[in-house]
C-alpha cells in the first residue's frame, strides 16, 4: 500500500513510468495508487520521485539510501569480470565472519523474477561439517560411479564409432580418477575450499533457478573484490538435488530446494594472467537490417 503525499507531488509522472506492475496513475491531484493489487513491492516508485512523495507501508524508509553514481567505472568492472576465475586451489582457513556477511550481503541486493525474493543463503563456514560434507560427496560419488561404469558400453552404442571409443575412455577415466579421488590426497568434490555457501528456496518461484544463478553470480563477483576465491559447485547442488541425505548433511531446511552451491576461501593459487575465451559469437541487429 503507497502512501502519497498530494501537497508534495508535483505531478511528473516518474513514479507511474517506473513502475512495473502499472500501479499508479496521474490524476488531476497528482499520483494516485489506482491498482495496488498489482503492486510487486519493488521500491522503484519510491526510489525514483523527485520530492520522496511516496512511502511504501511495507518498507522501512531507511531501506532506500542515496545512490552513489558512478559507483565504478566499466573499466574496473571489465577488469572484475576478466579477473575472476573459478578457484581450485584454497587454504585451509575459513571464511572470516565479515567476509561471510558481505557475500551474503552481495547476494540479497541481486535482482529476483517477479521481485519473488524467495531466495535464502546457508553458509557452511565449520571445518567439522564441511569434512562430513566432502565424505558424504566421496561416498555418493563413488556409488554412482559403480552403478554407471558398466554403462559406459551404451554410450558406445549411441555414438559414432571413433568418437565414442575416445569418450568412453576418456569419460571412464575421469569417473575413476574422481572415484578415486579422495584416497589420492585430491578433493575433487569441494577442491579443498574451508567454506560452502548454499542457495536454497522454500517456494519453487517460476524463475527461482534463475535468480540463484544470478544471485550466486554476485557472490562470485564481491569474492574476487574481497580477495576471496570462488568455484561453482555442480557436484553438490546434483547431489542435493538428487538425494535428501546430501541435504541432511549440509543442513539444507527440510522441503527446500537446493538451487545453487559455491565453495569459498582464501585462495592457494595466483593466476598472472586473465584465460582466454573463444572469440564470442554474437548478432546486433541494427536500424535498417532486413
Ligand atoms: C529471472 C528474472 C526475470 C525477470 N523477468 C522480468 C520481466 O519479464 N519483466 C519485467 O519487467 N521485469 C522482469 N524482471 C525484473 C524483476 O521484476 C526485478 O528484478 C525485481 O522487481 C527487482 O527490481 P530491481 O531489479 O530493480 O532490483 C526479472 C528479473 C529476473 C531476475
Ligand atoms: S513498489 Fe513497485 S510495483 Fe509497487 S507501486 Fe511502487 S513501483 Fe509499482
Ligand atoms: S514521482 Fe513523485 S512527484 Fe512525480 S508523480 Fe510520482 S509521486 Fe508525484
Amino acid at each position: 500500500m503507497l502512501k502519497i503525499d498530494s501537497s508534495i507531488c508535483t505531478s511528473c509522472g516518474s513514479c507511474a513510468r517506473a513502475c512495473p506492475g502499472y500501479v499508479i496513475e496521474i490524476e488531476a491531484g497528482g499520483a494516485v495508487d489506482k491498482y495496488p493489487e498489482n503492486c510487486i513491492d519493488c521500491g522503484h516508485c519510491v526510489a525514483v520521485c523527485p520530492v520522496d512523495a511516496i512511502v511504501n507501508e511495507r518498507m522501512d524508509p531507511s531501506g532506500f539510501p542515496a545512490r552513489v553514481d558512478p559507483c565504478i567505472s566499466f573499466e574496473a568492472f571489465n577488469h572484475l569480470a576478466r579477473n575472476r576465475r573459478s578457484t581450485r586451489r584454497f587454504k585451509k582457513d575459513p571464511l572470516s565472519r565479515e567476509h561471510v556477511e558481505k557475500l551474503v550481503d552481495s547476494a540479497h541486493y541481486a535482482p529476483t523474477g517477479e521481485n519473488a525474493q524467495e531466495l535464502e543463503y546457508l553458509v557452511i563456514n565449520d571445518p567439522a561439517r564441511i569434512a562430513m560434507i566432502r565424505d558424504a560427496m566421496a561416498r555418493q560419488f563413488k556409488q554412482l560411479h559403480s552403478l554407471v561404469k558398466g554403462l559406459y558400453g551404451f554410450v558406445v552404442l549411441a555414438m559414432g564409432k571413433e568418437e565414442a571409443r575416445r569418450s568412453r575412455a576418456s569419460l571412464g577415466r575421469i569417473m575413476a580418477k574422481w572415484a578415486e579421488g579422495k584416497d589420492a590426497g585430491e578433493d575433487p568434490f569441494l577442491r579443498t575450499a574451508p567454506t560452502l555457501l548454499i542457495i536454497h528456496s522454500k517456494q519453487k518461484t517460476f524463475m527461482a533457478q534463475t535468480d540463484a544463478g544470478i544471485a550466486g553470480y554476485h557472490v562470485m563477483l564481491a569474492a574476487e573484490v574481497l580477495g576471496i576465491g570462488s568455484v561453482w559447485n555442480g557436484f553438490h547442488q546434483t547431489f542435493c538435488g538428487l538425494n535428501g541425505s546430501m541435504r541432511r548433511v549440509s543442513l539444507v531446511p527440510k522441503g527446500h530446494k537446493v538451487l545453487a552451491s559455491i565453495s569459498l576461501g582464501y585462495p592457494d593459487v595466483k593466476y598472472r594472467r586473465n584465460v582466454f575465451r573463444r572469440p564470442v559469437r554474437s548478432r546486433i541487429v541494427d536500424h535498417g537490417e532486413p
